[in-house]
């Protein structure tokens, strides 16, 4: 059994360490030099990809919160209209179809019972295509859908998914350029994304280096009750996995929220007992965080933000910063998604639950 998580104590920190190899993987016969590749998602590919005008996401869990990163690439960077849903409403909706909607799930196992379901509802209705983001090649909706871009993440035993996520959003930012390259990607963006892209695995691997850094303060959260995630633009979505991550595995109560929504609510909550995670990246959003951070600190709020070396956080009391390596900022959701597992990790190991296998969850749901 040892021998399988490799010399890690749990499947789960094996599974975080593979991350650089499995990204590598996944871009492995879908990148030029300075171009994507995009025969490589299946036969007829572009001819599919040249009606898209819309997409619609839908997935669960994990996958889910990939579709919600997705929406902004696609929207932002390919100016193609995107929604994003969970498969468990979407199938019981009314809703509308726009002519040339794609529908892509987003699926590790290809088996989740309300993602299959939402997809053969998908085919009874006007989509142009369907396209699955999966995990497993034999699966029912890699079976079932026109066109497979496969995440190469190999098999994921614990339950809460990691490499599975980061490996999703890699595809997906690889579909946002085969969409986008026909709308508002010109070649020297997309030559721009492919670089970020050839250097992800270099990138993720330095954000591992954080592992004893994030051990040490894991400690702090081990006797608390709740924790609320915090981030901004692209980086939400990435807060709500790691509220999830620390759920899952940890059983502290943990939410995310858009950090501009604090004042609507959450405030009320930050006490000296809650802490505060924030996922702070060098971008356009930053000044409009650290405002928002502020909030927290002047309410006692014990904070921890992951922010990029360039970004200015400097530590003090009740402001614990984690530095984090400096990336492009279209592959940063990837990049900080990192951290935030090994801290919910950190924080299971010294809470002594079981990480790979929590209570009540499965690693696949097959069944309503
Ligand atoms: C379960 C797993 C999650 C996963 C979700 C969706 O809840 O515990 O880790 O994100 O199912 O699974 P899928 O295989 O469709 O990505």
């Amino acid at each position: 059994d040892s021998a399988d998580k490799g010399g890690y104590r749990h499947f789960m920190l094996k599974e975080i360490f593979e991350q650089p190899a499995v990204v590598k993987n996944t871009l492995q016969g879908r990148l030029g030099s300075d171009h994507i590749l995009e025969q490589s998602f299946g036969n007829g590919a572009s001819d599919i990809l040249d009606k898209v005008q819309s997409v619609q996401i839908v997935a669960c869990g994990t996958s889910y919160h990939a579709g919600m990163v997705a929406k902004y690439w696609i929207e932002g960077i390919a100016g193609i209209p995107c929604r994003v849903e969970v498969a468990s409403e979407f199938r019981y909706r009314k809703f509308v179809v726009s002519p040339g909607t794609l529908l892509v799930t987003i699926s590790q196992s290809g088996e989740t019972a309300d993602t299959l379901a939402a997809l053969r509802l998908a085919k009874e209705l006007d989509y142009c295509a369907t396209l699955t983001v999966c995990n497993v090649a034999q699966s029912s909706l890699v079976r079932e859908s026109d066109l497979a871009l496969m995440t190469e993440a190999g098999p994921e035993i614990g339950v809460a998914s990691t490499k599975a996520f980061t490996t999703q959003l890699t595809a997906l930012l690889i579909l946002t350029v085969a969409l986008g390259r026909r709308y508002a990607i010109d070649k020297v963006k997309e030559a721009a994304i492919v670089s970020a892209l050839h250097s992800l695995p270099g990138t993720l691997a330095t954000a591992l280096e954080l592992d004893d850094e994030i051990c040490g303060i894991a400690e702090t959260f081990a006797d608390k009750h709740h924790a609320l995630f915090l981030g901004r633009g692209i980086q939400w979505p990435i807060a709500m996995e790691g509220a999830l991550k620390l759920k899952e595995i940890s059983y502290i109560h943990a939410e995310s929220y858009p950090a501009g929504e604090l004042k609507h609510g959450p405030l009320a909550l930050v006490d000296d007992d809650m802490p505060v995670v924030a996922v702070a990246p060098n971008d356009e959003l930053l000044e409009k965080l650290k405002s928002n951070l502020e909030e927290v600190q002047a309410r006692g709020g014990q904070l921890y933000v992951f922010a990029d070396k360039q970004a200015g956080f400097k530590n003090e009391s009740g402001l614990t910063v984690i530095p984090v390596p400096h990336s492009e900022e279209i592959v940063a959701p990837i990049l900080y998604t990192l951290p935030l597992q090994l801290l919910s990790y950190h924080v299971a190991v010294f809470k002594g639950t079981d990480v790979d296998q929590p209570r009540n969850l499965a690693k696949s749901v097959t069944v309503e």
